[in-house]
């Protein structure tokens, strides 16, 4: 394969370190750095939320979109991520300058005129792709999730030179569903919202869209793809799927290494390597200390970060707490989401203060430390597509303790029999997203943390794994010069 330099632009919602809801802000952040050390020429494009307007000094204007429709005016602004990764920040203050998160508001409800914002990221990303003259234009757009999901509906029904095209999805069960009124606010014709096109069940579906006409599909790890081909998994896409599995592909985010690194983190009390494993005792009391739970080393530290979600489990958590109480083991869950759910939490930590701490709200330097004084990490979610704190768990000699799903499947081995004789075991996997197998998983865990030297051959096999974005970034490029030659074959 011919490793030409390819013209890309990344599409997306979000990205760290200026805006991040989750793994996807991470993900956007690092891919296109480690594409752009390939040798590829990457420009990310994302909203100029107030959030970034903040961060970012320089503005330098380098394009305008004229209004169009319902959309209204907007320029794109020049700036570069911490990376060095050249990023173009669309400005439209009615749509993206405005107090709160990137999707919802202050209250948890999603903005009105999601349709409208995210349909313009997607028209802006076309626009950018059809510009003339010598201006620079992607020979790929890599979509991600459905705020992006636009791109290849429109490059479809408004045809001309188009570049390649690649939907990725972060998460089937976020699809950007809007009634049926948006496909004209939107500027797509009637017959778009159809079954075959990009309706779903009387809805303009912004996902579906993306992966009915994209060149080719990826999701964040390999098991996932299967499992959105079926029931329960797919959300009703899954018919789609499975018809398109030839272009749906697998490929595992990686890590960021030098963010997420205990020789070199920052936010530790003491940074540690695999031959200074004892320095995790100082990061345990500090975090003892700082949740208010008592300093004790004979106490398992059990550690959960997530959004507080049906997905990620956090009612199992909570369902738990008490049983790891009475068992002389400590929880420390940090995480925002679900009111309900955050309430069963803070319920639960209320009543065994000195076993059970709870902290509300994002904090990235909180859930570093706990990643590092954690004696082992939770994440019993009922599906994940891929999930990164259970490698960063590996690399920082806290073994996860997972339900056996998506990407959690292909990143943590089992301390089986087989696999610890073998040095492969890295955490432990249970098989049924409910209480009792979680339980069981727990248990297991917290016999084989008594057991000094299983415990360390575990630490020691997951600090060995290799989580970079290397390997990972190198399957994204190889797709997409395919995509691209197969594009230029077809002209
Ligand atoms: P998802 O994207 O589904 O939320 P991931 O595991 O891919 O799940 O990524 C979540 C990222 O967000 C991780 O880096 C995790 O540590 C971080 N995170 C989630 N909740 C919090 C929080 N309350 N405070 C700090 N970081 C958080
Ligand atoms: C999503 C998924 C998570 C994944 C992340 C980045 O939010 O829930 O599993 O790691 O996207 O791809």
């Amino acid at each position: 394969m011919n490793s030409q330099a390819l013209r890309v632009l990344f599409v997306t919602p979000e990205c760290a370190p200026w805006v991040k809801t989750g793994g996807l802000g991470d993900v956007s952040a690092a891919l296109p750095a480690a594409l752009q050390a390939l040798g590829h020429d990457v420009r990310v494009l994302m909203p100029a939320y107030r959030a970034v307007l903040g961060a970012v000094r320089a503005r330098h204007v380098v394009a305008r979109l004229m209004p169009s429709g319902q959309f209204p005016q907007a320029e794109l602004i020049a700036a570069r991520l911490p990376s060095g990764v050249p990023i173009r920040l669309l400005h439209c203050p009615a749509l993206y300058d405005r107090e709160g998160g990137p999707y919802q508001d202050a209250s948890g409800a999603d903005w009105a005129d999601n349709a409208l914002r995210f349909g313009l990221l997607s028209y802006a990303a076309v626009a950018l792709a059809r510009r003339g003259g010598r201006a620079w234009r992607p020979q790929l757009i890599h979509c991600n999730d459905w705020q992006a999901g636009l791109v290849p509906a429109y490059l479809h029904y408004f045809p001309g030179p188009r570049p390649a095209t690649l939907q990725c999805v972060h998460n089937l069960a976020f699809q950007g569903l809007f009634p049926p009124q948006a496909v004209a606010t939107l500027g797509l014709p009637a017959e778009s919202l159809n079954a075959e096109g990009v309706e779903f069940f009387g809805r303009l579906s912004f996902l579906k869209a993306g992966l009915r006409y994209a060149d080719a599909i990826v999701t964040v790890s390999p098991s996932y793809a299967l499992e959105i081909q079926r029931e329960p998994l797919g959300f009703g896409l899954q018919g789609l799927l499975a018809a398109r599995r030839e272009r749906l592909h697998g490929i595992l985010n990686g890590i960021d290494e030098r963010e997420w690194d205990p020789a070199r983190d920052a936010h530790l009390a003491s940074r540690y390597d695999a031959a200074h494993l004892e320095a995790k005792r100082a990061n345990k009391r500090a975090l003892q200390e700082r949740l208010g739970l008592p300093p004790a080393d004979d106490a398992m530290l059990f550690a959960m970060v997530a959004r507080i979600t049906e997905q990620k489990g956090a009612d199992l958590a909570a369902r738990l707490a008490p049983r790891i109480a009475a068992l002389g083991a400590q929880l420390a869950v940090l995480g925002t989401g679900e009111r309900a759910m955050e309430q069963e939490l803070l319920a639960a930590a209320r009543a065994a203060p000195r076993s059970v701490a709870v902290r509300i709200g994002f904090d990235e330097p909180l859930s570093h430390l706990m990643m590092a004084g954690a004696d082992a990490f939770l994440m019993p979610s009922r599906f994940e597509p891929c999930g990164l704190n259970q490698m960063y768990g590996q690399r920082y000699a806290t073994p996860p303790v997972a339900h056996a799903t998506g990407g959690l499947s292909d990143t943590v081995v089992d301390a089986s029999p087989a696999a610890l004789a073998d040095g492969s075991a890295t955490g432990f996997l249970f098989h049924a997203p409910d209480a009792e197998a979680f339980w069981t998983a727990i248990g297991r865990a917290h016999a084989a943390w008594r057991d000094a030297p299983t415990w360390r051959a575990l630490q020691l096999n997951g600090m060995a794994k290799d989580f970079g974005w290397g390997p990972s970034a190198r399957a994204y490029a190889r797709l997409y010069e395919t995509l691209a030659a197969a594009l230029r074959a077809s002209a």
